[in-house]
């Protein structure tokens, strides 16, 4: 695996690569890679591309500081990991090859997707991925970028905003992948104590709990049970409901027919854990 740790030149490693009209794959992350990251570079490789990988902890998309000064990093377990896995290329930029000191941040029109869910919870968060995300493509250029379901309304931003400047990338989303437990895999899952980690997986029995139980009419019920149930385990629920998949707008009386997701975000101690369920 090539490791290159400036622009200009990852980005001629890729044309290079890819000039006998190979497809390119990229997987943005930022470290501390578990097997869902290393899920979505084997989707690359398996379709054929040029698979590109990025570490960098985008210090943008951080409403909270801690989290930044505290996030996980294992990058030589990481590198081990991509050149196991396959890897062509990974970049791993400095925050000056990312935000140049002449770079001017844009702002996103991203509209109604920022101010819900992660969005109102995370004043800022989205403007960062977007600013990051963008700047990267421009570097990688890549014909398909892989993203996590895990990350949802991540998923939903990202596409506004290359359908949006007219990128020519194409995006895959490929499913969460989980713990036995059933807990969604997350970087910052490296962060639950022992205990937390026992208890980390309700989350996602009450999303799966809410995909058996939910019927046509009223959702409010049903959710607040959940919520009640993770306040007790010790949660400290942002929130838990359910939306439009494909608009994220807020399902109250369910007509049994369009598409929905459940949406969970929720603190236990420190650590923020989000998760999320298609429901049918
Ligand atoms: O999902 C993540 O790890 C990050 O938000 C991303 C897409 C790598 C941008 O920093």
């Amino acid at each position: 695996m090539i490791i290159c740790k400036l622009a200009d030149e990852t980005q001629r490693i890729v044309k290079e690569s890819t000039k006998d009209g190979q497809k390119s794959g990229f997987i943005p992350t930022m470290g501390a890679l578990h097997d869902g990251h290393i899920s979505l570079i084997q989707k690359s490789i398996q379709a054929g591309n040029f698979t590109s990988c990025s570490i960098f902890v985008n210090p943008t998309q951080f409403n909270n500081p801690a989290d930044f000064a505290k996030y996980p990093s294992t990058l030589s377990s990481d590198i081990d990991k991509l050149e196991e896995a396959g890897c062509d290329l990974l970049f791993l930029p400095s925050q000056n090859e990312i935000y140049p000191p002449d770079f001017k941040p844009p702002h996103y029109k991203l509209g109604y997707l920022e101010s819900v869910f992660e969005g109102k919870y995370r004043p800022g968060h989205f403007q960062g991925v977007c600013m990051v995300v963008d700047r990267l493509l421009k570097i990688m250029q890549p014909t398909l970028l892989y993203l996590g379901q895990k990350d949802y309304q991540q998923c939903m931003v990202i596409s506004k905003m290359v359908s949006d400047l007219g990128i020519k990338t194409e995006i895959a989303i490929c499913p969460t992948l989980r713990e036995n437990s059933g807990l969604a895999m997350s970087s910052r899952n490296m962060r639950l104590t022992a205990d937390q980690k026992t208890k980390a997986p309700l989350i996602s029995t009450e999303l799966l709990r809410l995909k058996k139980n939910i019927r046509e009419g009223n959702v409010d019920s049903i959710l607040e049970e959940s919520i009640k149930t993770l306040d007790k385990a010790g949660f400290k629920v942002d929130y838990f409901s359910v939306a439009n998949a494909a608009n994220l707008q807020p399902v109250t009386n369910w007509d049994g027919q369009s598409k929905i997701v459940g949406l969970a975000a929720a603190f236990l101690g420190e650590i923020r854990l989000i998760d999320n369920m298609l429901l049918n």
